[in-house]
């Protein structure tokens, strides 16, 4: 459980020095909600942002070094901004719950003197009582430093008192992350549940050419980023609770237009195929031959159904291949799905009116250039005229596509 309040990045492609939400530099600022929204022309960063996200998860899975090379990223020379000499920073200010504290996680990255990326500094930091200086409980330079064991305590940032467990750590490879190594061991709890969340992360970009393969019978508990196992994942809701799922296809159809009953067929070798009923026909068809609206909005409701859902979740451009009147409703499931708890996040880039009508000034974040080429980004709610005008009843998709956002 957990969601992110705010995310500073510098140094990372054309995000050179941005800030969405608070986060420990940028207090005075409203923390993210929990659907983030991101527009703005071609080129200005919407997927970059994106990319931060999935930069983090590949140096979770695999060292920095390969992290820079994966995801055609290019290495660190070219994800780095261009004409800047720091190291790449990223800072996330994270809450697990209402009633604790929020974690800020620092990250640097570098070139060593041969040239290689590694993980100069990392830090948690949490502010444990309500009037005390935050607390490191994790500090490492060049993979040397500490951490705090358990759930509270560490050591001030200020006097340097130490409150807890204080262990030295020493790891064997600077290209590693440290929340990585210690959030496998059951001794450092706060560090753990913050790798589980940030594990959690997932892209999602569907394409239906891929939602119409039907893959072998492999129960599988996730869409993939690009839907292909969506009968897969049938399966494994199927199996998990028959029940469950039935209920679940019953409340999709009712979103799905011209749909009137979605039902799984389960074949002799276990595979799911699902069978979509069209109004005015009497036999229904199986999912490759549903049109790619229709299996792209099942993929995208079918996600926002999942069992144990990933708390972090980033969607690319889900307006393409979409009828543009069914945005609206998918935004508003959307916005209903992710609530107000701690259970789930949802960053949206998109470049559709239709779906940010649907969405308060306070979820959407317009990015821009600036005059040097690198993006700025500001809440749309910061506006002036935003205030003013969506208070006589004005819609921020709107706005922007009447050119106020520039
Ligand atoms: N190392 C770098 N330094 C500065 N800018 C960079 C660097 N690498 C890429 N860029 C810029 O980042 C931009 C890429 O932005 P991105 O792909 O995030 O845009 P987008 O908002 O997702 O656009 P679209 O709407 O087309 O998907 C390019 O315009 C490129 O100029
Ligand atoms: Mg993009």
């Amino acid at each position: 459980m957990g969601k992110i309040e705010g995310i500073s990045i510098k140094n990372y492609g054309s995000l050179k020095n941005i800030t969405l939400g608070k986060t420990r530099s940028h207090q005075a600022n409203k923390p993210l909600s929990n659907m983030t929204t991101i527009i703005g022309p071609s080129g200005n960063g919407k997927s970059t942002i994106a990319d931060v996200f999935g930069f983090i998860a590949d140096c979770l899975d695999m060292d920095v070094e390969a992290a820079c090379d994966a995801n055609n990223r290019g290495g660190f020379e070219q994800i780095r901004s261009q004409g800047v000499e720091e190291p790449i920073m990223i800072e996330l200010y994270y809450r697990e719950s209402s009633n604790t504290r929020p974690i800020t996680y620092e990250l640097s990255i570098d070139l060593d003197k041969s040239g290689r990326p590694f993980v100069k500094e990392e830090r948690l930091r949490q502010r444990v009582e309500r009037r005390g200086g935050p607390k490191s409980f994790l500090h490492l330079q060049n993979g040397v430093g500490y951490a705090f064991e358990g759930s509270i305590g560490g050591q001030d940032d200020k006097t340097g008192t130490v409150d807890g467990t204080k262990v030295p750590v020493e790891l064997s490879d600077n290209r590693k992350l440290g929340i990585v190594t210690l959030g496998a061991m059951k001794q450092y709890s706060r560090i753990e549940r913050f790798l589980k969340f940030l594990q959690s992360w997932y892209l999602c970009y569907f394409t239906p050419d891929a939602a119409r393969r039907i893959q072998t019978s492999a129960p599988q508990p996730y869409l993939d980023r690009i839907g292909s196992n969506l009968n897969n994942v049938a399966q494994y809701m199927y199996r998990e609770n028959k029940a469950a799922f039935l209920k679940t296809l019953h409340d999709i159809q009712n979103k799905l237009p011209g749909i009137e009953k979605i039902e799984p067929l389960k074949m002799p070798n276990g595979q799911i195929v699902l069978q979509f009923w069209e109004k005015g026909f009497k036999e229904p068809f199986f999912s490759p031959k549903m049109s790619d609206g229709t299996l792209k909005l099942f993929a995208y409701y079918l996600l926002l159904h999942e069992n144990n859902p990933r708390q972090l979740v980033f969607i690319e451009e889900p307006e393409n291949g979409l009828y543009h009147h069914y945005l609206g409703d998918l935004a508003e499931e959307m916005k209903k799905n992710v609530g107000n708890g701690f259970s789930k996040q949802l960053f949206v880039t998109t470049h559709s009116p239709f779906f940010v009508n649907s969405l308060t000034s306070d979820e959407v974040w317009v990015l821009q250039k600036g005059k040097d080429g690198f993006s700025t980004a500001k809440r749309a709610s910061e506006y002036e005229f935003v205030k003013e005008l969506t208070s006589e009843g004005v819609f921020v998709g709107d706005l922007w596509y009447d050119k106020y956002f520039g």
